[in-house]
């Protein structure tokens, strides 16, 4: 376990002189199966496997949850190194931010949609705290979840934009047996939120497969998921058909699509989302 920068360059150093390559898994931590399949990936791909643990408060907004979002490093260190982590960081905030940043990272108009508009400034924390990892680390491959896809594509982006020397590696969502994707903030939602949070993933995997029978109209899935939706009663706050590429809404699903939606469940706010091919 490493809690200092100087600590991680170090270890990274010694791994690479064994002729070692490095895999990164970045996480807030509360560790589920969705991270741990990101470390298995990277541990599948023969790297050194680093993994992050730090709750980023650039990411939060005012409001959110920064103060009360669940941590458990005990639990974290047993099931990281359980599942072959080989070297997990821990930072406090004051080793990644000793002082208040002059030089951030901002996302364009990829951040504008989606989950921007209800979190403005949160993607601009994501890269920027990305960023850091990855100048701390340097891996060579960096392991993130589709569950977060707007994340994903933006920090493929920045990848490309600033031509950092690593390459990212999206992961399919991991999933409960109701197909509730997997998330730390999972644990906030009562029994009764818990059961109606299935409808989440349903109402998207039902607009998949009515997308891959022949309705490719974009407008008519997102109407019937967010009927699905508000009728089993969350909070609709975005349901989207966008191309993968830039995140730009379309009308038909003629190239490659996701199907994104964000719902509130009581207090708790959830994410998920789809492929959407047509058949
Ligand atoms: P966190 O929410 O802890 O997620 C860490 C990584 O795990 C992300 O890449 C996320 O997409 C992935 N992940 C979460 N749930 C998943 C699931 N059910 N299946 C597959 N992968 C899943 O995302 C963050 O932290 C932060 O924004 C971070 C990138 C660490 C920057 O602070």
């Amino acid at each position: 376990m490493a809690e200092s920068v100087s600590e991680v360059r170090a270890w990274v150093n010694q791994r690479r002189g064994e002729g070692r390559t490095i895999g990164l898994v970045p996480t807030m931590g509360f560790l589920h199966d969705g991270h741990l399949s990101l470390v298995k990936r990277a541990k599948a791909a023969g790297h050194a496997v680093v993994m992050s643990i730090f709750v980023n408060p650039l990411q939060f907004g005012p409001g959110e949850d920064y103060d009360r979002y669940p941590r458990d490093i005990a639990r974290d260190r047993k099931l990281a190194e359980r599942t072959g982590v080989d070297l997990l960081f821990t930072p406090s905030v004051e080793e990644m931010y000793p002082r208040a940043l002059q030089v951030t990272l901002r996302v364009g108009d990829l951040a504008n949609r989606l989950c921007g508009l209800s979190r403005p400034g949160h993607f601009d924390g994501v890269a920027t705290v990305v960023a850091k990892l990855f100048h701390i680390v340097e891996p060579d491959e960096a392991f993130f979840g589709e569950k977060d896809y707007q994340q994903l594509r933006i920090i493929q982006t920045m990848v490309e934009d600033l031509n950092l020397p690593v390459k990212v590696i999206g992961c399919p969502t991991v999933r409960e047996a109701d197909g509730l994707a997997m998330s730390s903030r999972n644990r906030y939602l009562s029994p009764e939120e818990r059961r109606r949070a299935a409808v989440l993933s349903r109402a998207l995997f039902d607009a998949a497969r009515r997308c891959r029978e022949g309705t490719t109209r974009a407008a008519e899935l997102v109407q019937s998921v967010t009927q699905q939706l508000s009728s089993a009663g969350l909070e609709v706050e975005y349901v989207s058909a966008v191309r993968e590429e830039d995140l730009g809404q379309v009308d038909q699903i003629d190239q490659p699509c996701r199907l994104l939606a964000a719902v509130r469940v009581g207090e708790t706010r959830l994410i998920d989302n789809v492929a959407l091919e047509a058949g």
